[in-house]
């Protein structure tokens, strides 16, 4: 006898477990996303969304991508553990293609489970590689949640309540040569920046500060640590960010998007980092074959798709129609590739909600920016979607007064 069919909890259920049971620290949405295909997600009531958010970054070859989808399920089958201390050929094709992906400046890399892990090992590495006990981040930066890597993140809300945190991090001034001057000495391990600072408000370095902070790091013999945990694998229209200022970094923080969904982060080292010596650092899963398998095919669709050059012209697009966007509630649109911030004269939260009503699903960067953040796969017909549920919203909010702006 077949049982009797059970409904499917809608989102509302769904937000009341995660609410009830989760740890408390995430503003649960009211809609929960269960499916996802391209440039789009489904929530439980069958609604799809055109995804800008695509989860934080990381879908920026859209969901479910099949080539990632079918390595991770002929690697499921194959083998899904594999600790460090053995070899395995998923982890050891993947630091060569990784490395060459890079395009050579880098000689090693170390592999993590996200974002925040890359930071992390990208501090301890630079403390070894200099002997040296000093960080000097940018104000505004945001470098992820472990005690490491909020130490150097700059929002005081995500850091007093965790004091004390690593010692001798300090934060100079985003873009301000002069204010990393001040800081930089000969005690400093590395300095480290975001070259489009993603959760600060997208604000992107300019080439000159970051010419700047190479030329200052190699005065002082510092190592330039440069964050493209957000910003990497194509998303501004580069294969990473610092490329377009030209400069050559010598560690790189990786996470997000690295293997197309599947949770990998990765830390490049270049030539002034030394090997570290046994058991210098580890981590259980970090290039485990699952995760190596999901990266190979993800750097495979982003170089057979062309994703990276396309990312670079859809988004100087995608500026410039938002540039042409006439509405008095924005102050400035900024980015580069296909990360987008559309700066307001009010808070953003009601013009989220007017967007997710219209079938878009877009970030904040702080109070008062729209953050876009589209697969790079997303078309142009989609991105017209974006822009008409965009004008839509703003022309609605230009009528109500800023309710949440105290
Ligand atoms: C620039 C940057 N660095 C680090 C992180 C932390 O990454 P994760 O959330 O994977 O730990 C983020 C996350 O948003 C980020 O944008």
């Amino acid at each position: 006898m077949s049982s009797p069919a059970t409904a499917a909890p809608d989102s509302a259920a769904l937000r009341v477990v995660e609410e009830a049971r989760g740890s408390g620290v995430y503003a649960l949405k009211d809609v929960a996303l269960v499916r996802g295909a391209g440039a789009r997600v489904q929530d439980a009531e069958g609604r799809w969304y055109l995804d800008c958010a695509a989860g934080h970054g990381v879908a920026s070859l859209g969901h479910c991508p099949p080539r990632v989808v079918a390595a991770v399920q002929a690697q499921a089958a194959t083998l899904l553990t594999c600790a460090g201390s053995y070899p395995n050929d998923k982890r050891a094709a993947l630091l060569e293609r990784l490395l060459a992906f890079a395009g050579g400046g880098f000689e090693r890399a170390f592999l993590t489970n996200s974002g925040t892990e890359s930071v992390e090992a990208a501090l301890k590495f630079a403390r070894h590689a200099t002997g040296r006990p000093g960080i000097v981040a940018a104000t505004r930066a945001f470098h992820g949640r472990t005690l490491g890597a909020l130490s150097a993140t700059f929002t005081r809300a995500y850091r007093e309540p965790f004091a004390p945190l690593v010692p001798r991090v300090e934060h100079a001034r985003f873009g301000d040569l002069a204010s990393f001057a001040e800081l930089v000495g000969d005690e400093t391990a590395c300095v480290i920046v975001e070259a489009v600072q993603g959760e600060g408000g997208v604000h992107v370095a300019p080439p000159e500060f970051l010419h700047g902070l190479r030329a200052l790091c190699d005065a002082r013999g510092a190592l330039l640590v440069v964050d493209e945990v957000q910003t990497g694998f194509g998303r501004t229209g580069r294969a990473f960010a610092y490329e377009h200022a030209g400069v050559a970094p010598d560690l790189v923080a990786l996470g997000k998007a690295l293997a197309g969904g599947v949770p990998m982060g990765a830390v490049l080292m270049g030539p002034r980092v030394r090997a570290l010596p046994v058991g210098a650092h580890g981590s259980t899963f970090g290039g485990n074959p699952l995760a190596c398998a999901a990266a190979l095919a993800t750097l495979d669709t982003l170089e057979q798709d062309g994703l990276v050059e396309r990312a670079r012209e859809l988004g100087a697009w995608l500026l410039e129609r938002l540039r042409a966007l006439e509405s008095p509630l924005v102050r400035e649109v900024r980015g580069l590739g296909l990360m987008v911030g559309v700066d307001l004269r009010r808070r953003v939260a009601p013009l989220l909600r007017a967007l997710q009503e219209r079938g878009v699903l877009a970030l904040p960067a702080g109070p008062t920016v729209l953050r876009l953040l589209p697969p790079l796969v997303i078309s142009r017909a989609e991105l017209e979607q974006v822009l008409a549920a965009l004008a839509a919203g703003l022309a609605e909010l230009e009528g109500c007064a800023d309710e949440e702006a105290h």
